[in-house]
C-alpha cells in the first residue's frame, strides 16, 4: 500500500520503517527540513537501537520530504503522527495535529484515504480531525468531500528504548474507527503483522511462543481512551511500588522481593513494578496530566492518577531530602550523577528526572557532575544553561564527589569497578535511585548504600 506518515518523532519514524519493512511504500512527512535533509542521507535523528538497521534495510521503500504534495494525493493510508507537547492547564498542544490536518485535507485526491491519528490526542481528536481535513479539502476543491475519506484512531504503545521490538512484536493493536470500510482498511496494512508473517529481521528475532497479534476493533472514542487508560495504569503501577517501597523501607523489608512476590501472581504481573526515582519520559507526565484535565471537563475528579502524579515528584524530592539528611549540608558540596536520559536505551531527556534533581541540588548551593553513555551530546544542545559538569566517563564523574546517584539503570553502571570508585571519592554515599546495584557488594566496598525504597 502507499503510506504517508506526518512527523519524524519515534512514533512516526518508527512506524513508518516498519511499514516499509513490512513492504509498504512508505513516505514520511516532517516540516523541518534540515532532519528531512538528514533522513534523506540515512542519519537518524535520535538514539533508538536498531532503528539505523530498519531504516537501512527498507530504504528501497522509504523516502523523506517536507512536501505534503509529493506524498498526500497518491496515499491510500495517512498516519499523524506529531507530537502533542504539553500545552496550558495539562491540555495537550494541538497545533501541529491541526497543521498536518489541514495539509492533509489541501492535498487529499484518490477514492477513499484513511486518515489514521497516531499522535497521542485528547479524546474526541478524531472528530475534530475529520473537521478540518474536511473544510481544507472543500475550500480547495469546492467540491464536498464526503466519502473520500475517513479518520480511524491507531494509538501507539511502543517504548522508547524499546520500539522496533514493540512494533514488530506487539502485545496487541488497537484501531478505532466509526466506518467498517476504514477497520478493513488498516486490517489490510497490518496483516503481516497481525499475522507474523514477515521475516524478523536477524537483529531482532521473533520472540518463542509469539502467536497472532490480537486486534482490538473498538469505535474513535474507545481506541482514544485506551491510550490514555493504558499509560495511566502504566504510571500509577510505577507509583503504587514506590508508595509501598516508601513503606518497605520503614519496616525494614525489601522491596524488591516485595515487587517479585506481588508480580508472579498473573492478574498483578512483574513489568512495571521497579521501584526507584519514578517515571520520566514525554508520555507519562503528559498523558496522566491530560486524562486529569479531560475528566475535569466532564465533572470528574481523577482522584487516583492524580495521587500517582504525587507520588512520583515526591521521589525526585526524596533524593535531595536523603542526601540532606546524611550530608547535612549541601551547599559547597559535589555530587556524581550516574545517568541522565529518563530510562536506559535513549537519549530522551523530556521529563527526565536526573534535571530535577540537577536543579534541586544546584537550588542548594551543591556542585553536580554527571555522566551518561548516550544523552550528554543532547544535554548539551538542550540544556546549555543547566550548570552540571559532563564527563566522559562514570569514574571521572564521581571522582572527588561527596555522593553519587544513580538516575538511569544503564546496564553498565552494574559492572563498574565500584571498589575502585569508592576510594576515588571524597565521601562514601550511593544512593541507588533504580535499585539497580547489589547492596551487599556496595556496602562492602565501602559505600554507605541507600536507595528510595526498602
Ligand atoms: C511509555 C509506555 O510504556 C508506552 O507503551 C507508550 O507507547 C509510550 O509511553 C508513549 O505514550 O509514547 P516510554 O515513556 O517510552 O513508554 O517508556 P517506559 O518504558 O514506559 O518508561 C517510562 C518511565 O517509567 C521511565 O522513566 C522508566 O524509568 C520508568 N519506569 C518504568 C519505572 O520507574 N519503573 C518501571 O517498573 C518501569
Amino acid at each position: 500500500m502507499n503510506v504517508s506518515i506526518i512527523g519524524t518523532g519515534y512514533v512516526g519514524l518508527t512506524t513508518g520503517a516498519c511499514l516499509a519493512f513490512l513492504g509498504h511504500k512508505v513516505t514520511c512527512i516532517d516540516a523541518d527540513e534540515r532532519k528531512v535533509k538528514a533522513l534523506q542521507a540515512g542519519k537518524i535523528p535520535f538514539y533508538e537501537p536498531h532503528l539505523p538497521e530498519l531504516v537501512a534495510g527498507a530504504r528501497h521503500n522509504l523516502s523523506f520530504t517536507i512536501e505534503y504534495a509529493e506524498a498526500i494525493p497518491q496515499s491510500q493510508v495517512i498516519f499523524i503522527a506529531v507530537g502533542t507537547p504539553p500545552g496550558a492547564n495539562g491540555a495537550p498542544d494541538l497545533k501541529y495535529l491541526e497543521a498536518a490536518a489541514r495539509g492533509i485535507g489541501e492535498n487529499l485526491a484518490g477514492d477513499f484515504v484513511v486518515v489514521v491519528n497516531k499522535s497521542t490526542v485528547p479524546i474526541g481528536s478524531g472528530n475534530w480531525v475529520e473537521s478540518i481535513v474536511r473544510d481544507a479539502y472543500e475550500k480547495r476543491t469546492n467540491q464536498k468531500a464526503k466519502g473520500m475519506f475517513a479518520v480511524a484512531s491507531n494509538p501507539e504503545f511502543l517504548r522508547e528504548g524499546s520500539a522496533i521490538f514493540d512494533s514488530l512484536y506487539p502485545d496487541r493493536v488497537v484501531v478505532g474507527s466509526d466506518n467498517q470500510r476504514t477497520a478493513e482498511v488498516l486490517y489490510s496494512l497490518y496483516r503481516p503483522l497481525l499475522e507474523q508473517t514477515f521475516n524478523p529481521p536477524s537483529y531482532l528475532p521473533r520472540p518463542d511462543r509469539m502467536g497472532a497479534v490480537p486486534l482490538i476493533s473498538a469505535d474513535l472514542a474507545s481506541a482514544e481512551l485506551i491510550k490514555y487508560a493504558a499509560n495511566a495504569f502504566l504510571a500509577l503501577k510505577i507509583s503504587y511500588i514506590n508508595e509501598i517501597g516508601q513503606l518497605a523501607e520503614k519496616v525494614g523489608a525489601d522491596i524488591t522481593q516485595v515487587a517479585k512476590g506481588i508480580g508472579l501472581d498473573a492478574r498483578i504481573g512483574t513489568r512495571f513494578l521497579q521501584a526507584g526515582i519514578g517515571w520520566g519520559g514525554s508520555c507519562f507526565g503528559k498523558d496522566t496530566a491530560a486524562l486529569v484535565a479531560t475528566a475535569s471537563e466532564y465533572g470528574l475528579d481523577a482522584q487516583i492518577v492524580k495521587a500517582a502524579r504525587d507520588m512520583n515528584r515526591r521521589q525526585r524530592e526524596r533524593v535531595v531530602e536523603k542526601l540532606l539528611d546524611e550530608l547535612k549540608i549541601l551547599k559547597g558540596r559535589t555530587i556524581g550523577l550516574l545517568g541522565l536520559a529518563f530510562k536506559p536505551d535513549t537519549d530522551d531527556l523530556r521529563e527526565a528526572p536526573a534535571l530535577d534533581v540537577a536543579r534541586k541540588l544546584i537550588e542548594r548551593g551543591a556542585r553536580v557532575k554527571a555522566h551518561d553513555p548516550v544523552a550528554m551530546s543532547r544535554f548539551l544542545q538542550e540544556y546549555p544553561d543547566l550548570d552540571v559538569t559532563l564527563c566522559a566517563t562514570a569514574e571521572e564523574a564521581l571522582q572527588d564527589c561527596d555522593a553519587a546517584v544513580l538516575v538511569t539503570e544503564w546496564q553498565q553502571y552494574r559492572e563498574l569497578d565500584w571498589e575502585s570508585i569508592k576510594s576515588s571519592m571524597r565521601g562514601h554515599v550511593l544512593l541507588d535511585g533504580r535499585n539497580l546495584l547489589d547492596r551487599a557488594r556496595l556496602s562492602k566496598a565501602g559505600f554507605r548504600y541507600l536507595s528510595l525504597a526498602g
